[in-house]
């Protein structure tokens, strides 16, 4: 117990700890240990964003992927989803819906789908950004190219979010077909760094074959790279896939690393997300406690949620769903929080 207080004050001071100090932390996980966390989380979260929690409206325009990422439901090789895709102009009316319920983020976030060229989203980008330059678009459309990355930033996206996946290159093989590449995968992050976007990327918690030692890597990959915003949820099985029978991520593992990823990079921006809200009630007041500041409400098409189904029962209704916001700035109005209509910008 010591030891690991030891750890966590030094991770407070420094923002910095070795890879065998992260796993130590990592493996000697307690309640109390936890606890003495997220309170050094929480005040550090407080200094830089007081109790102010930001919105972001996710737009899920596409459910088609050419890629077939071993773990996810939209998974190119799944027979069983059936596909959709969101025109310009339903895309638009998302923004529209979002913008009168004080969203002024949006999310556009799909599958790798060829669909989706430079010229439709560039064209798309300029038409949001001049009806409401007061907003600010992230994309989480996955792996491109530096020039393709180069011309939506300059067409007006400020965000892009691309999860890391696994900072371990033997785990991240063993979670992707032969077919993607570990190196093409960072490489795109630091290409949308030196662009100007900013950057978020993230991974599962408790996904197969993930130890804690690939977890202390994902720890150090994330206090060089400096990212951002950075998105982690538990992994939770889906039927189509081959990791259908095994065992999803932990309320409680989630919840730790988001504590101490607030600590290693105290200004990035820290979502409570859908997977956290998915396995527990309460995950993600677990989570903004935690130290998350950020929560992603669904804006998309009704009939769209259902088939953008990453894992078994993910959740697009309730609290998911971002025309329920009164009762969300409420759940967390009962823990000391507050919800803001702001573009929300990570603080440099
Ligand atoms: N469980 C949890 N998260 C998942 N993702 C994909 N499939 C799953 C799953 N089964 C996450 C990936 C991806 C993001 C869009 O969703 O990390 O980057």
């Amino acid at each position: 117990m010591n030891k690991s207080i030891q750890l966590v004050d030094k991770l407070y001071k420094f923002h910095s700890l070795t890879l065998e100090e992260y796993q130590y932390l990592l493996d000697n996980r307690s309640s109390e240990i936890a606890l003495y966390l997220r309170k050094k989380a929480d005040k550090v979260r407080r200094e830089y964003y007081g109790n102010k929690i930001f919105i972001r409206g996710l737009i899920e325009i596409s459910n088609v992927c050419k890629n077939d990422c071993l773990y996810c439901g939209i998974r190119g090789g799944n027979v069983n989803c059936e596909r959709y895709r969101l025109s310009e102009k339903n895309i638009l009316s998302c923004c529209e819906n979002g913008y009168e319920l004080g969203f002024r983020t949006f999310v556009l976030q799909g599958g790798e789908d060829g669909f989706y060229t430079d010229s439709f989203l560039c064209s798309l980008l300029k038409k949001i950004k001049a009806k409401y330059p007061d907003c600010a678009v992230t994309l989480s459309l996955g792996e491109r190219s530096y020039e393709s990355y180069k011309k939506l930033f300059s067409a007006g996206a400020d965000r892009y979010l691309l999860r890391h996946e696994a900072a371990s290159e033997e785990l991240y093989k063993k979670l992707h077909p032969e077919n993607m590449s570990y190196r093409n995968r960072i490489k795109c992050l630091y290409d949308l760094k030196e662009i100007g976007y900013q950057v978020g990327c993230g991974f599962m918690v408790g996904a197969p074959f993930q130890t804690t030692k690939h977890i202390a890597e994902d720890l150090k990959f994330i206090e060089g790279f400096k990212p951002d915003m950075c998105g982690i949820g538990p992994f939770i099985p889906h039927k189509d896939t081959v990791f259908k029978n095994e065992k999803a991520g932990s309320v409680e593992f989630t919840c730790f690393l988001l504590s101490i990823i607030r600590l290693i990079h105290p200004p990035v921006l820290l979502p409570a997300t859908t997977a956290l809200g998915t396995i527990s009630e309460n995950g993600r007041e677990e989570g903004i406690l935690s130290g998350a500041n950020v929560v992603m409400p669904n804006l998309s098409p009704t009939d769209a949620r259902e088939k953008y189904s990453l894992y078994d029962n993910k959740l697009s209704t309730g609290l998911e769903n971002a025309s329920n916001k009164k009762e969300l700035e409420e759940r967390f109005k009962n823990i000391g929080f507050e919800i803001v209509t702001d573009k929300g910008d990570v603080k440099k």
